[in-house]
Order: C-alpha cells, then sequence, then structure tokens
C-alpha cells in the first residue's frame, strides 16, 4: 500500500508537471483529488487495517493527499499570476488616446427667448414679477374689464378645469391685478413671464402652450408714446436697429387705446412666407393703455395714475432669431431640433 501511495503521488506530480491552463488544471484536480481520486479507496480501507499498519499507512496517505493539494494550490496561482501578465501584455491601455466627450445639458430655445427679452427689459429698468399660472375667473377675466358673458372673453380659447370658475391663464395679464394690488399707490414697471394656455387651433405659428411676457408700466403722466418707445426699443436691443415694426389699432377690454405690433418677418425677410401669413410682418403681441377701470381694480386711481402694457409672445421672438419655420417644434421634445441651440 505504501508503494501504491508513492506510485500515486509520483503520477499525479508528474501530470501536473505539462498542465499549461486552468480548465486542464481543473480536470487534473478531479481525476487526484475528486472522490474518484486512486487516493480514495485507500482512505476507504484504512478501517479494514490491522492497528499496527493503520497509523503508518493513514500518515503517509494524508501527506500525500496534502502534497497534492499543497502543488494544486501553487499551480493554480502560476496559471493565474501568467494569464493576468498576458492580459496585461495584449490589452494594454493608450491613455495618449483623446477621451469621449461627455454630453453637455443646454437651454431650452423658449428658455433662451425668455432670458433675452428680461435681460432687454432689465436694462430698461423693469423687475420681474411672477404670477399664477391657474387662475381665478376674476383675474383671468372680470377684473381685466370683463364680466361674465362679456363677448370679448371668446378672444381666449381658455382650458377650464372641473373646479368652478378656475381656468389654466390663456394669457400673462391677469398678473396685471396681482401686481398692482401688491404695489398700489406706487410707481410700477414689471414684467412677467410665463407658460398660458389656450384651447387653439394648432399652426405653424399657434400652439396649446407658449410662453408670454407681460410688460407693465404704471406712474403719472405715462403716454402712448411711452409704449411705443419700450416695444421700438426692444425690437432694436433684440435685433438691430434696423429691423422694421409696426402698430395697428386693434381692441382688448382691459386697455385703451389699444394696438398690436408686429416685427417684420426675418424668415422670408418681409417678402411673405407660410408663418407670416405672406403678409412679411409676425405679430409678436397685444398692447394699449391699462383701461382707467384695470387702474382701478388693481388699487389706482384712474384720475391720477395711467399705465400702459403689453403682452409679447416670446417664442415668436425666437422664430424670428433663428428663423424656425414652425412653433411645434418648441415642445416637440425632438433632439435634432433641441440640440442646435
Ligand atoms: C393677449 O394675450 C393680450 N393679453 C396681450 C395684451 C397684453 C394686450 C397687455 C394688451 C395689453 P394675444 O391673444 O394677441 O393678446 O396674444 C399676445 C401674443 O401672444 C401674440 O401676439 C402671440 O405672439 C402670442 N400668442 C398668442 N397666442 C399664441 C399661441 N397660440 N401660440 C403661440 N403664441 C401665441
Amino acid at each position: 500500500m505504501l508503494s501504491n501511495l508513492d506510485h500515486i503521488e509520483q503520477q499525479a506530480l508528474k501530470a501536473l508537471e505539462s498542465i499549461q491552463d486552468e480548465a486542464s488544471l481543473e480536470i487534473w484536480r478531479v481525476a487526484y483529488l475528486g472522490r474518484s481520486a486512486p487516493l480514495m479507496p485507500i482512505f476507504d480501507q484504512l478501517g479494514k487495517l490491522s492497528t499496527e499498519e493503520r497509523p503508518i499507512i493513514g500518515r503517509r496517505a494524508n501527506e500525500v493527499k496534502r502534497t497534492l493539494e499543497a502543488a494544486y494550490s501553487i499551480r493554480l496561482e502560476t496559471l493565474r499570476q501568467s494569464t493576468l501578465q498576458r492580459s496585461l501584455q495584449t490589452e494594454r491601455l493608450d491613455v495618449t488616446l483623446p477621451g469621449r466627450n461627455l454630453p453637455f445639458g443646454r437651454l431650452h430655445p423658449a428658455t433662451i427667448s425668455m432670458r433675452e427679452i428680461v435681460r432687454a427689459f432689465a436694462e430698461m429698468g423693469f423687475q420681474v414679477y411672477r404670477s399664477p399660472e391657474v387662475e381665478t375667473d376674476d383675474y383671468n377675466f372680470g377684473l381685466l374689464n370683463m364680466p361674465p358673458d362679456h363677448p370679448a372673453r371668446d378672444m381666449w380659447d381658455t382650458f377650464y378645469t372641473s373646479m368652478p370658475n378656475v381656468s389654466l391663464r390663456p394669457h400673462t395679464s391677469p398678473g396685471q391685478i396681482h401686481v398692482m394690488r401688491q404695489y398700489a399707490p406706487e410707481p410700477i414697471r414689471a414684467i412677467l413671464p410665463g407658460m398660458c394656455y389656450r384651447y387653439e387651433q394648432i399652426s405653424a405659428r399657434k400652439e396649446t402652450q407658449f410662453n408670454q411676457i407681460e410688460v407693465l408700466a404704471v406712474g403719472k403722466n405715462i403716454t402712448l408714446g411711452d409704449l411705443k418707445g419700450t416695444v421700438s426699443d426692444l425690437a432694436h436691443r433684440l435685433f438691430g436697429k434696423n429691423i422694421r415694426t409696426r402698430f395697428r389699432a386693434s381692441y382688448f377690454p382691459f386697455t385703451e387705446p389699444s394696438a398690436e405690433y408686429d416685427f417684420e418677418c426675418l424668415l422670408c425677410n418681409g417678402q411673405g412666407c407660410a408663418v407670416c401669413g405672406w403678409t412679411g410682418w409676425l405679430e409678436i403681441g397685444g398692447c394699449g393703455m391699462v383701461h382707467p377701470t384695470v387702474l382701478q381694480n388693481g388699487g389706482y386711481d384712474p384720475e391720477k395714475f395711467s399705465g400702459f402694457a403689453a403682452g409679447i409672445g416670446t417664442e415668436r421672438i425666437m422664430m424670428l432669431k433663428h428663423r424656425i419655420e414652425d412653433i411645434r417644434h418648441f415642445w416637440a421634445n425632438d433632439m435634432r431640433f433641441l440640440e442646435q441651440f
């Protein structure tokens, strides 16, 4: 039995010498240390040996087993090291290669437009005032000189909610009342930017959601000339001195007199295109002198105070600046469009 153990040991160690990869080493482990290894029957027979033979054979069998286990561990470690060395040599990193560009976040074009307009007004001394997007009927219409059933309410295709007298604001003009009530009787020079919502027939220049900036100046001796000067100044600050602007007489219940103002359509250089409805002009907003009733509702004495107000469509400004031929691009979330800004 002792010579059999010597033979098993020599044979196993010899076989181990020629092993070059971990898969073959695993086969070797199963063959010489597994359940069917030649060592195992010897351990099984120990109980049948005489009391003199049992410790001698048992000690030697354990010695052979430990020798083979140690040889296996050393071989395994050697093979792992050489695999590692090989992969370090063949899979070397080229640290001189340029890195991958990180995708930077961008501002949404509507935000860019909003900020440019806000900056222009800030330079003219206007402060920003925020007002709610969800309004009561009173603020949206009533306090703006449109009592219930006033036909002019139809000028705004309003989204009503399931709550009585609560709707999404169709324009930023209700903010006029908020800001006046907060500051009366102090003079005001404020702009109110924000999202508006209308149940609108969508087209190249009309969306169901869009941004407006309300402009409001209230004080003593404010005239229509101040309004025209402010709107023209805005056009020049945004588009340079050569942009042509025009005012057209119009009607809004909350201003008297009222007007709409257009900027020359820069998509077609005033020649006429689908965006400007073939007129050569793009309507940017409505405006006028604040109606005495509205001044009163805001807490100002119309005998002593006057004011002007205007609403600007901010996406329309961006359309002119960047020759965007369809307003629907703004909220379609197509990255190919958004990444251009
Ligand atoms: C108004 O909303 C008035 N509140 C403006 C006003 C303010 C008048 C203060 C007098 C005093 P209007 O509905 O015309 O007016 O809208 C003003 C501007 O908002 C339009 O000229 C346009 O630039 C923009 N706008 C209106 N509807 C849409 C729409 N559906 N999609 C995109 N922009 C729009």
